[in-house]
């Protein structure tokens, strides 16, 4: 049912705990299925993404999501890390089962939250960042079944 990639990620999450005094922290949830994520996010002064890390208190693909989602962030710019699609997380690990693929949208919204946590922080406006929403469930229509 998952690629070998999504159980290594489950199994040995990649970047788990939190950042102290992060650029920018990002929580979104999705009431339906009740899981949670955070995304904790150090940005220099050039706008790369040095550090990444992660909470979830989810289901398997929503912590095989974020893991890859944090590696991928990383020694990104802040316009890079925007272009991270969930679908660029889900083919990073090969594929997510289709009742699964809404675990992989926490992921992307959790950057997006953390950017925009960033962003609010410093004064700054990024473009093509849009408010996130902290539940992702109530855009239904996004979610791919
Ligand atoms: Fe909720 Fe996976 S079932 S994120």
């Amino acid at each position: 049912m998952y690629s070998e990639k999504v159980m290594d990620h489950f199994q040995n999450p990649r970047n788990v705990g939190e950042i102290e005094n992060a650029s920018g922290v990002g929580t979104v949830g999705n009431a339906k299925c009740g899981d949670i994520m955070r995304m904790f996010l150090d940005i220099d002064e050039n706008g790369v993404i040095k550090e990444a890390k992660f909470k979830t208190f989810g289901c398997g693909a929503a912590v095989a999501t974020s893991s890859m989602a944090t590696e991928l962030v990383k020694g990104k710019t802040i316009q890079e890390a925007l272009q991270i699609t969930n679908k660029a997380v889900m083919e990073a690990l090969d594929g997510l089962p289709p009742v699964k693929v809404h675990c992989s949208l926490l992921a992307e919204e959790a950057i997006h939250a953390a950017l925009w946590d960033y962003a609010e922080k410093n004064n700054i406006k990024i473009e093509g960042l849009q408010k996130p929403k902290s539940d992702i469930s109530e855009g239904d229509e996004e979610e791919e079944y």
